[in-house]
C-alpha cells in the first residue's frame, strides 16, 4: 500500500503564534512517522510583520493557493502595531469565509489535572462540544456608517441570517450529536443508567425572546432538521442562561450550536473552564473542502520569543486537523498524550508557570506520542 501524503498549509501568523504552531508541526510530524503517513507542509508569512512592510494583507491569489490543500493550520492573527480588524477580517475571516468553512468547532473538555476555576466540576462534568455558525451572522461587514464623526452619526452592523446557512450550521450539529453519541462510553445506556442524564442532545442557544427575526428562523430551523433526529434530545437555551449554566452547570451540555457572534463569546466562557486559552483549539470546518485549525486564543505580543507560552492550544488544533484528515488513530495517541502531559507533568496551563519552556512542552508530547502515553 502506498502511503498516504496530506498536504498541509501552515500559517504561523503574528506573535507567540509561530511558535506555538511550530510545536504542533513538531507533534504532528511525530505521529506522521508513527502512524505511517506523509505530511507535505508549506508556511505562509501571512501575517502583521508581512502587511506592515508590504502593505498587502493576503497576496491576491491566497484562496486559490489554500484551495490546493488538504488542511491549513493556523498560528494567531493581530499584531500590536496594526489597527484591530485590519487582519483580522482580512486574513482570518477572509480565508473563513472565502473557503465556506461554515463551521466553527470547539470542545470545551477539562482534561485530567488541569485546574477549572469552578468549584466542584472535573473532567467528568466539563466535557462538551460548541458548533459556531462561521460564516454569518454578525461577521459579514453588512451595515455602515453615515454622518461619522458627527453628533447625528448612524452607524448598523446587520446580522444576517440564511436560511441556508443557519440550516447547514444546525445539521452540522446535529449529525455531531448522533456521532458523539455513538462513540461515547455510555453507547447504548439509557439516560437513567448513566445517572447523567445523557442521551445525544442538542442545545440551540439563541436569544428568541429579542432577536424575534434573526433567531425565530433558527429556531424554526433547529425544530425542522430535528425531526429527522428523533434519536437527540432537543434542548434550547437563552444566550445569558448560558453563560450561567456554563458556570454552574456544565455537565448539562453535549452538543451546542449558535449564531457565529454568541459562539464567538461563549467559547472564550468555554476556554476558561476547560483551563484557559493554554489548552483551548477550535477547527473552521468545511465539511466539503479545506478546513483551518487554530488555537482559539489570541497572539500574546508580550510573551512572543520568550519561549513561555503554552502551545498546548496548538498541539491540541494539530490533534483536530489529524482528526480532519481522517488519520484517527493519530488523532487519539495526540490526545493521550496531551491528556497524559496535563495529568502527570505540567504544573499549571498558564505562560511561564508551565515548568516547562515552550519547546520543551512540544518535545515531551513528541515524546510521548512516541511512547504510547495515556493518561491511564
Ligand atoms: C475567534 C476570534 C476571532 C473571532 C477574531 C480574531 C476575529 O476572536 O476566533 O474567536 O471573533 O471569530
Ligand atoms: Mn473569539
Amino acid at each position: 500500500m502506498s502511503r498516504k501524503t496530506h498536504r498541509i498549509a501552515v500559517i504561523g501568523g503574528d506573535g507567540t503564534g509561530p511558535e506555538v504552531t511550530a510545536e504542533s508541526v513538531k507533534v504532528l510530524d511525530t505521529a506522521a512517522e508513527k502512524f505511517g503517513f506523509g505530511l507535505d507542509k508549506t508556511e505562509f508569512d501571512w501575517g502583521g510583520e508581512r502587511y506592515l512592510s508590504t502593505g498587502e494583507v493576503l497576496p491576491a491569489d491566497a484562496l486559490e493557493t489554500l484551495r490546493g490543500f488538504d488542511a491549513i493550520l493556523l498560528g494567531a492573527i493581530g499584531h500590536p502595531r496594526v489597527q484591530p480588524g485590519i487582519l483580522e477580517k482580512g486574513i482570518l475571516l477572509a480565508i473563513r469565509f472565502g473557503l465556506d468553512q461554515y463551521i466553527n468547532l470547539r470542545p470545551v473538555k477539562l482534561y485530567p489535572g488541569v485546574d477549572t476555576p469552578l468549584k466542584d466540576k472535573g473532567p467528568g462534568e466539563i466535557d462538551f462540544v460548541v458548533v459556531r455558525e462561521n460564516t454569518e451572522g454578525l461577521y459579514t461587514g453588512m451595515g455602515g456608517t453615515t454622518y461619522k464623526g458627527t453628533k447625528n452619526e448612524v452607524a448598523t452592523q446587520i446580522m444576517c441570517n440564511t436560511r441556508h446557512g443557519v440550516e447547514r450550521c444546525i445539521r452540522y450539529a446535529f449529525e455531531l450529536a448522533r456521532r458523539r453519541h455513538e462513540d461515547a462510553p455510555w453507547k447504548g445506556l439509557s439516560a437513567e443508567d448513566t445517572g447523567k442524564g445523557y442521551q445525544a442532545q442538542l442545545h440551540l442557544v439563541a436569544k428568541t425572546n429579542v432577536l424575534t427575526f434573526a433567531h425565530d428562523l433558527w429556531w424554526r430551523a433547529f425544530c425542522e432538521v430535528g425531526e429527522e433526529y428523533p434519536d437527540v434530545k432537543k434542548e434550547y437555551a437563552h444566550v445569558d442562561a448560558t453563560c450561567m449554566w456554563y458556570v454552574k452547570n456544565p455537565e448539562w451540555f453535549d452538543i451546542c450550536v449558535t449564531c457565529n457572534m454568541f459562539g464567538d463569546i461563549i467559547t472564550d466562557l468555554g476556554a476558561m473552564i476547560q483551563g484557559g486559552m493554554g489548552i483551548a483549539a477550535g477547527g473552521n470546518i468545511n465539511p466539503e473542502g479545506v478546513s483551518m485549525f487554530e488555537p482559539i486564543g489570541g497572539s500574546a505580543p508580550k510573551y512572543t520569543g520568550k519561549n513561555v507560552i503554552n502551545p498546548l492550544a496548538a498541539i491540541c488544533a494539530g490533534q483536530m486537523l489529524l482528526a480532519d484528515l481522517g488519520e484517527n488513530d493519530a488523532a487519539l495517541a495526540v490526545e493521550n498524550a496531551v491528556m497524559w502531559a496535563t495529568k502527570n507533568k505540567l504544573k499549571s496551563l498558564s505562560a511561564g508557570k508551565m515548568g516547562y519552556g515552550t519547546t520543551e512542552v512540544g518535545d515531551l508530547i513528541a515524546q510521548a506520542v512516541i511512547d504510547g502515553e495515556t493518561p491511564e
